[in-house]
Formats: C-alpha cells, structure tokens, sequence
C-alpha cells in the first residue's frame, strides 16, 4: 500500500547470520580463513590442513593433523550399493547431478550421521563425508568415461589419493605428477570457504531445520551447479572455446556482454561482493602460467583469456560497474591441463568448498540458531472478496 514497512529487529536468522570462519572485504579485495589471508595459506599449507583450520578453527599441530588424516582415511569407503546408484544414471549425466544425489544417498546408507547432537556424533559425520566424498568425486568421473569404479590408495596424501582415483586406467600403474599434486591442492585450498555465497547459504539454511549433513551438502551441490556460481568456472571454457572457434574476436563478446538486449554475460567476471580484483583469480592467473609452463601445455585459450581481460580492465562498462575476474576465470584453464574434463570443473569446485561448507554447517549447529526463515517485501495484491467462476 506504499505505507511504512516495518519489520520486527527482534525477527531471527533473516537469511543474514554471524560467522566467525571467513573475512571478505569486497572494496579492498582481502579473503581470510580464521584470520589467514588466502595468499600466505595457498602458498604455505597443504589443503587437508586448511579443512582442519576452517572446521575446527586453529591449525593443525602435526599430531591433530595425522590423527584428522587417519580417521579420514577410514572412511574411504562407500557402501557398495552406492555403485547401484551410480551404474543406474546415463553417460549423458550432468556430474553435478549424479555428485549431488549420491551424496544425499550418503545419508540411507550412513543413518546415524543424522542426528548429531555431540560434537562426537559431528566430527564423526565429518570425517564420513570428507572421506566417502573423493571417492564419489572419482566415481562421477569415471562412470562418464565407462571406467571401473575403484577405490584409492590409503598410503597417498589426499590429494593424491583424490587424482589417482579420478584418473587410473585399467592394467596399468598410476604415476602421480607432483605439479598437477601441487596445483590442484593450492585450487582446493583457493576454492575452500567463502563466506555465505549462494551454495554456503544453502548448506545453513538446508541444515538449520536439523537434515542431516549429507543431505544439507547435497542441496549445496545443487546451488553450486547453477551457470552464474560455481557453473561458471565450465561456463568460462566453454565461453573462450566459442571466442577462439570464432576466429579470436574477443571484441565481439565484449560487445555482446554490455549489449542490453542480449542475456550474453561474460562468465568469471563480476562478484556480488569483490568490487576489486578478486585475490583468488590473481592466484589462480599466476598458477596458470606455472602449471602450463612446467606441464610444457600450449593453450591458445590462456592467451584468448589475458586479452579478454585486459580488454575488459580498459573498458568503461566494466570499470564503472567495478567487474573483474573471479575465481572462475582462470581455473577452468588450468582443470583443462590437468586433463580434467570441462563438465568435471564444478565438480572439483565442490570437492574444494567442501570443508567451507563442513565448517559453516558445523558453526551453525554449535551456536544452536533458529531455523532459517527468510522474510519477504509483499508486493503483491490487497486482500480482496472471492468471485465465483460464473462471474470471473
Ligand atoms: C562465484 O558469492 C560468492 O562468493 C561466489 C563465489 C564463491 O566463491 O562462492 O565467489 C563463486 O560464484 C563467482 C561468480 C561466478 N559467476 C560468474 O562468473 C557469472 C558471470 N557473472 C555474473 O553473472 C555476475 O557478475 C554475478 C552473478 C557474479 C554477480 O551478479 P550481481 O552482483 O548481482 O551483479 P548484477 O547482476 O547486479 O550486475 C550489475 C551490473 C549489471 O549491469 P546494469 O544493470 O548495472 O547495467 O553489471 C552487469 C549487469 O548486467 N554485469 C555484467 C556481468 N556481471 C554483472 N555484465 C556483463 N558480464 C558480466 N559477467
């Protein structure tokens, strides 16, 4: 009715909460684990030791770090009914898709992870997931390409363990490449936590109502998958793929991005809250040239994507709306020379917010906050006396 709107402060859990696992400032583009900037983690740490400092808050001591591990490692099993569920979707699958529902069938095999009222019944929960959920990962990829659905190998390092599972053949030994080890653990640890993005959002309010971990990931999963979230880092390949088939002209998509009439967007740019260089693109852009150079990988898209960008940094519709690269700019480029197939990028984003989202549900749970219940602005009609059909 155009009058006051006022809405009860004392009104609970609006959507916004408190958190105290990730710091953002959009202005000064500035990303903080537990009060670690991202720079010195992705340099410094390796990424089971960053899951353990965004879910339990401190860093490992070596002793808590190998204790983590070790209870990880005995979880790296799924029951092998799950492999029922998987041989039952078609090769044509999204990965997303296929990753989110055996995730939320995680939960019938594993009921217990549930009802976690002790920060035992949790840590055991947690343990469950980021054990059972590489092997998931792994299966995903492998169910495309008619591969047989293996487990890993519990002498190798997590990350290892998660390539060697994704990536080997039949009657054949799998050789680890200490570069793809390294580049893939340091995008983990960049794609790991970041404040209530869309998906995290999810996680809490899916998790506010007292579902299960599993089942809160899984529609996490869901909110990942979305072309304008974490769809987007195979959304950009697919974007610079267009551009270079189309003879290089990145002018004509950078036309196509500002033009109005055309729902065109130029993917892994802007940010809902980076109005800066999101740090994690200047990492992953500087990790790209890396892996490329010690992977001797030729990618004519990298040099399609630097002149996008620094069209894009020079052009005033892009600086006036303060739209730079974001973490999904580069990092399909450097999934791509790791030999991870485009439709498996968001898959390997999840794998790394996994204990962002662990952690956030976990938070939550701890501080024991209302169910999530979002309030609206009505803008809708008055109220108004029913008519019956004879008169409509
Ligand atoms: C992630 O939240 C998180 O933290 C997410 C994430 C995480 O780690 O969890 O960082 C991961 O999701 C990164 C974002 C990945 N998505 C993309 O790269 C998709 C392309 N980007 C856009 O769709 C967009 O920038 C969003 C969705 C990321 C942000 O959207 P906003 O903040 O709602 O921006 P907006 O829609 O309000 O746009 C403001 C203006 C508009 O123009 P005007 O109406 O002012 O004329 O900027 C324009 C938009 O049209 N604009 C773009 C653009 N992004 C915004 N124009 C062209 N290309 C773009 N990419």
């Amino acid at each position: 009715t155009g009058g006051v709107i006022t809405i009860d402060p004392g009104y609970k859990n609006t959507g916004s909460c408190e958190s105290g696992i990730t710091f953002l400032d959009g202005e000064k583009g500035i990303l903080r684990y537990r009060g670690y900037s991202i720079e010195e983690l992705a340099e410094k740490a390796d990424f089971l030791e960053v899951a353990y400092l965004l879910i339990f808050g401190e860093l490992p001591t070596k002793e808590q770090h190998d204790k983590f591990h070790a209870d990880i490692k005995k979880q790296s099993v799924v029951d092998d009914d799950v492999r029922k569920i998987v041989d039952a979707f078609p090769k044509s699958a999204h990965p997303m898709g296929v990753l989110s529902s055996l995730t939320s069938a995680l939960t019938a095999f594993n009921p217990s992870s549930v009802n976690v009222d002790s920060e035992e019944d949790m840590y055991n929960s947690v343990v469950k997931i980021l054990g059972k959920f590489p092997v998931l990962v792994a299966w995903t990829l492998r169910k495309k390409h008619g591969l047989p659905l293996d487990y890993g190998d519990n002498n190798l390092g997590y990350v290892e363990n998660v390539l060697k599972m994704m990536f080997k053949q039949p009657n054949q030994e799998y050789v680890q490449n200490k570069v793809i080890v390294d580049a893939l653990d340091k995008l983990l640890i960049l794609h790991a936590d970041h404040e209530q993005n869309c998906s995290t959002s999810t996680v809490r309010i899916v998790g506010s109502s007292h579902a299960g971990l599993f089942a809160s990931l899984s529609a996490g999963i869901s909110a990942l998958w979305g072309p304008l979230h974490g769809g987007a880092n195979q959304a950009v390949l697919e974007m610079l793929e267009a551009i270079k088939e189309d003879g290089g002209d990145t002018k004509k998509y950078m036309a196509k991005a500002k033009d109005k009439n055309d729902s065109f967007r130029l993917m892994g740019f802007g940010h809902r809250v980076y109005k800066n260089f999101d740090p994690r693109a200047k990492i992953i852009k500087t990790s790209a040239d890396e892996v490329l150079g010690d992977l001797g990988v030729e990618d004519p898209i990298l040099d399609i994507a630097k002149g996008l960008e620094k069209e894009a940094l020079e052009d005033s519709y892009f600086v006036d709306r303060k739209l730079y690269p974001n973490v999904d700019f580069y990092s399909g480029i450097i999934y791509r020379a790791m030999g991870i197939p485009t439709d498996m990028f968001t898959v390997m984003f999840a794998l790394g917010r996994l204990p962002g989202w662990i952690a956030q549900w976990r938070e939550m749970r701890l501080r024991k906050e209302p169910i999530g219940r979002p309030r609206q602005l009505y803008i809708g009609e008055t109220h108004r006396s029913f008519v019956p059909m004879s008169k409509r």
